[in-house]
């Protein structure tokens, strides 16, 4: 059950470029949220934007939340601005968030980012690494900008593998690339994977030829965030049948063999 926190204090407010973190404290929908949930933000009382923003759970901790958002339009760049000491009107945690491992297997799991797409995997990491899950994070990036948090994941111990389109750090090309390239040395238990559809729709296909079990995080446009509109739906099997599924109440996270992408084109 998502909670209302009407008067959510930012604590801290780190940018990057075009990046930013929002610590936060909602101390309600800290105690419930899991890996892969999300909140939905009022990010003004003003006019515009009218609709709140989606936003996954970027980290959870005692009483606070954190995000972690990439400046897209005028929504985030106004969210952009908030303060240290400023307030938020934040619903959460909502939807389904990702499967976790009932005991640790010996192979690793492998965490998939495209750019912001980093955002649930902190907590995702935090949460394996607690359950003695092993982890290998994939983070690719058009350039080095797109990887700000490559010194915060080192610092907490997480084991990476890096891209850059231009080159300009790790290894040059997509990410989907170097995971294909690694995979064969690696034996994952599974992928968990977040980024832009056409890296999803790579990932897809490179775990359908190494039958891997993947879950991957989705998104859309959404109006409420909890079922209401049906602005947010995907193409996802239900058993023989594919269903317009609202992705805010049954996801955002779903198994890759859900994913009817072929209606997606
Ligand atoms: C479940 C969920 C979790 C999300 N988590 C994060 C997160 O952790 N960090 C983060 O940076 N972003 C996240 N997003 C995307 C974020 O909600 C949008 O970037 C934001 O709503 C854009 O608002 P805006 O007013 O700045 O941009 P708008 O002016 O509304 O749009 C600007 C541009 O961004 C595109 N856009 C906006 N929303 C989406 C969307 N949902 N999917 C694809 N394209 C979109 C528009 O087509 C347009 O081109 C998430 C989205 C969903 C559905
Ligand atoms: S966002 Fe309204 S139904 Fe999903």
């Amino acid at each position: 059950m998502a909670s209302i926190e009407r008067q959510a204090k930012i604590l801290q407010h780190k940018s990057w470029g075009n990046y930013h973190r929002l610590k936060i404290l909602a101390p309600e929908i800290a105690e419930k949220a899991t890996p892969g949930q999300f909140v939905m933000i009022r990010i003004n009382e003003t006019f515009f934007p009218l609709l709140r923003r989606p936003f996954c759970l970027h980290h959870c901790h005692g009483d606070e939340i954190e995000i972690f958002f990439k400046v897209v339009g005028q929504g985030t760049a106004q969210l952009a601005e908030k303060k240290e000491g400023d307030f938020l009107d934040i619903i959460g945690p909502l939807g389904r968030g990702f499967s976790l491992p009932e005991k640790p297997d010996k192979r690793p799991a492998l965490l998939v980012a495209g750019g912001r797409g980093i955002a649930p995997f902190v907590f995702l990491a935090h949460e394996l690494k607690r359950l003695g899950q092993s982890m290998i994070i994939f983070y690719g990036g058009k350039t080095r900008e797109d990887l700000p948090l490559i010194e915060d994941l080192e610092k907490n111990g997480f084991n990476l593998r890096l891209s850059t389109e231009d080159g300009c750090l790790g290894f040059k090309g997509l990410i989907t690339e170097l995971l294909e390239k690694e995979l064969p040395s690696l034996n994952p238990a599974c992928l968990y994977v977040c980024g832009p559809e056409a890296m999803l729709v790579e990932v897809a296909r490179i775990s359908r030829t190494w039958r891997l079990k993947a879950e991957f995080s989705l998104e859309a446009r959404m109006g409420c965030g909890f079922g209401v509109c049906y602005g947010c739906v995907w193409p996802i099997r239900q058993g023989e049948k594919i269903e317009w599924t609202r992705i805010c109440l049954e996801g955002p996270v779903f198994p890759a063999e859900a994913i009817a992408w072929e209606m997606k084109r």
